[in-house]
């Protein structure tokens, strides 16, 4: 699996818990974050060469956990490498559409992928009848990784208690300027199209209000990744115990160790650097 940076162990979390006897080998591409502003060209060889990476480690299925890089790469991995490859913007879109009552749905992601059009697409792909709102709310990305590092900080004036990301006062504000827009379009449901948004659930449920399901790919990617191992018959054998392996592109392996542990919900332990 791979993302940009810290986004990804959201859906990790979710396949660890899917699939508690299968190896994860995640590679943050710390290095390089964000995605979201550079161009799909680009972000499409990242896409091809992490995936290369993974693959000449043997992995049996690569799960591409960032939205930006499955708008920009998923066909061209799944076209390329020998394995299967799952992208989130699909099931995203699934759950949204499963979830919609009134069939207004808002999309929030990365400028790549909201001008990339995949979730639009996916969305009424399964249903022509559902009007989509998009909107790029950049800054969630910055302040998603700014909160994961500023949890450990000394004051918490808010605080995802679920995810256990600092939250600043003024970020409150940006959420509301980016979110009301889209509550007024009477959405009842907003897709947090980027995999680093599920840490700021709390932020963002906050603003929309209770009425708005808010949706994750992670859930849906993870049953995606189950059905595939289940139809190749290549999960791991019953009782195997998982060995996860974390590798990052950033220079500072311990600071991903020890903020990417928190993300995951469950203790990293060692964490390596790659040059890419
Ligand atoms: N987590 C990524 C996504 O799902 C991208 C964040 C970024 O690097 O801009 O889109």
């Amino acid at each position: 699996m791979f993302d940009s940076g810290f986004g990804g162990l959201t859906v990790a979390c979710e396949l660890a818990k899917e699939l508690p006897e299968e190896s994860i080998v995640y590679v943050g591409d710390s290095a390089r974050c964000p995605y979201g502003p550079r161009s799909l060209d680009e972000v499409d060889g990242f896409v091809q060469q992490i995936g290369a990476w993974l693959v000449a480690r043997g992995v049996k299925l690569v799960v591409i956990a960032c939205n930006t890089a499955t708008a920009a790469g998923l066909a061209h991995a799944q076209r390329t490498f020998p394995v299967p490859v799952v992208g989130v913007v699909e099931p995203g879109a699934r759950a949204a559409a499963h979830a919609t009552r009134n069939r207004r749905v808002g999309v929030i992601a990365t400028r790549a992928t909201v001008d990339s059009g995949a979730y639009t697409d996916a969305i009424r792909h399964l249903d022509a009848g559902i009007t989509v709102f998009s909107t790029a709310t950049p800054r969630f990305v910055e302040i998603a990784e700014q909160g994961v590092r500023m949890a450990e900080g000394p004051i918490e004036n808010y605080t995802s208690l679920a995810s256990k990301v600092y939250i600043r006062p003024a970020f409150q504000e940006i959420a509301r300027e980016y979110l009301e827009p889209l509550r007024r379009c009477d959405i009842d449901t907003l897709v947090l199209g980027c995999t680093h948004f599920p840490l700021l659930k709390a932020l963002i449920g906050g603003v929309v209000g209770r009425d708005v399901t808010l949706i994750s790919s992670a859930r849906e990617a993870a049953r995606d990744v189950s059905e595939i191992l289940a139809r190749r018959q290549a999960f791991a054998a019953p009782g195997h115990v998982p060995c996860h392996e974390f590798f990052t592109t950033g220079a500072d392996v311990e600071e991903f160790r020890s903020f990417g542990s928190r993300v995951f919900r469950h203790p990293i332990g060692d964490v390596a650097h790659i040059d890419l």
